[in-house]
């Protein structure tokens, strides 16, 4: 995050309200492998990266509170004891926040924030994650709530599910909470432990290609996926799809439709990659890791079927360039953007590549992102 943008707003805050603000940075994510398992309790590995939210947050001197989207120049002023779901989207997450923080029995002043930042929304980087974390995390500094980390990704996602109604994973929140530098987390969504794994990628960088399809429809879909795994967990008897082996569910085969056995299959296969993903890591070996990721891709595509033509056309690209080693869809799905692993010195031109391939067949611009994976949320 660029000092400038920190510095706008500070300083939008100082004028409008004439106090010093807690400054806080809360990272988007990226996820290098292990998609649509984190609601299944099974394994992922996101990380933090250089892009995020910044927030300015302190105490008001009267009795309501204000907030200011500065990038979207809108302002909403409101009470702390009438937060009601509104049709606009980026106050539900700061409503979800307060009423997550109130239903724990802790009582906070009315509060002024302004934020900004550099995560394109709709990208599938965890914008509302990170928003969600700059303000939980900003909340307990300033009023001392004493939350630890765990609590707060924990409030940040229930605010989620119950004033945005997506019933999202705890890997976003997650991500963005605990992320080190250089390092991607390893994350246990059973237990929620995780380990630091070192990502030195040497001669190779991560590169994002967004499709700039916003992925908000798809959050239908993708209550719809959760449902179809809950209920084949059911099914079976156990707390999630996570805990089956393939051979068990190749037993039940009959009781599914072939699309749903599909989504099931999905998601262990998945597990199974994040764990092979690991230990090439470990190897540092950045071939087996890149056909972990094209493997993934794959599994999202014809199996749980979360994947759009744009997405499969940047990923088709990438195969064909020697200097890809792999590269997949990331998040949720229908939308957003692909993950590259490219050799450094050749992003430059793959990026021109695409963009005018992209161009040529959707009519539509594509956006290229160099990531390195970064601190998580902290203050300024
Ligand atoms: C979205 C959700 C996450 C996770 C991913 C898919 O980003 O917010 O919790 O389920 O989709 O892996």
């Amino acid at each position: 995050m660029d000092q400038r943008r920190i510095g706008i707003v500070r300083n939008y805050f100082l004028e409008q309200f004439r106090t010093t603000p807690l400054m806080v940075f809360s990272p988007g994510r990226i996820n290098l492998i292990g998609e649509h398992t984190d609601y299944n309790l099974g394994y992922a590995l996101p990380a933090a990266i250089d892009m995020g939210i910044v927030m300015a947050v302190q105490q008001s001197k009267g009795t309501s509170c204000t907030a200011i989207a500065v990038d979207k120049d809108e302002k909403f002023s409101f009470d702390l004891n009438q937060l009601k779901p509104l049709s606009n989207g980026w106050i539900n997450y700061l409503f979800g926040v307060v009423d997550e923080i109130h239903k724990k029995g802790k009582i906070i002043p009315p509060f002024d924030v302004v934020f900004g930042g550099d995560l394109p929304p709709g990208a599938g980087l965890s914008s509302s994650a990170a928003l969600e974390n700059a303000l939980t995390f900003g909340l307990n500094e300033l009023f001392g709530l004493g939350l630890s980390k765990m609590e707060m990704i924990h409030i940040s996602q229930a605010a989620e599910h119950n004033f945005v109604g997506v019933q999202c994973g705890i890997m976003d929140q997650f991500a963005s909470m605990f992320g080190q530098k250089d390092h991607a987390l390893f994350l246990d969504c059973n237990t929620l432990g995780s380990e630091q794994i070192p990502f030195h990628p040497k001669e190779y960088q991560l590169l994002l290609l967004n499709t700039n399809i916003p992925h908000q429809l798809a959050d239908t879909a993708y209550n719809e996926r959760r449902e179809v795994c809950n209920k084949a967990a059911k099914l079976f008897g156990v707390g999630s799809l996570s805990e089956l082996s393939l051979q068990q569910v190749e037993v039940q085969r009959d009781q599914f439709t072939r699309d749903d056995y599909q989504k099931i299959v999905f998601v262990l296969e998945e597990n199974t990659r994040v764990i092979s993903a690991v230990a090439a890591l470990r190897k540092n070996d950045l071939r087996a890791f890149g056909e972990l990721l094209y493997a993934s891709h794959a599994g999202l595509q014809f199996q749980y079927k979360v994947s759009c033509t744009e997405l499969d056309f940047l990923v088709d690209l990438a195969k064909a360039s020697e200097d890809v080693l792999g590269a997949r869809m990331m998040g949720g799905g229908f939308g957003g953007c692909t993950l590259n692993l490219i050799r450094k010195n050749t992003a430059d031109s793959f990026i021109q590549l695409a963009t005018e391939k992209y161009h040529a067949r959707f009519n539509r611009a594509l956006s290229a992102y160099p990531v390195v994976l970064s601190e998580g949320t902290r203050q300024l």
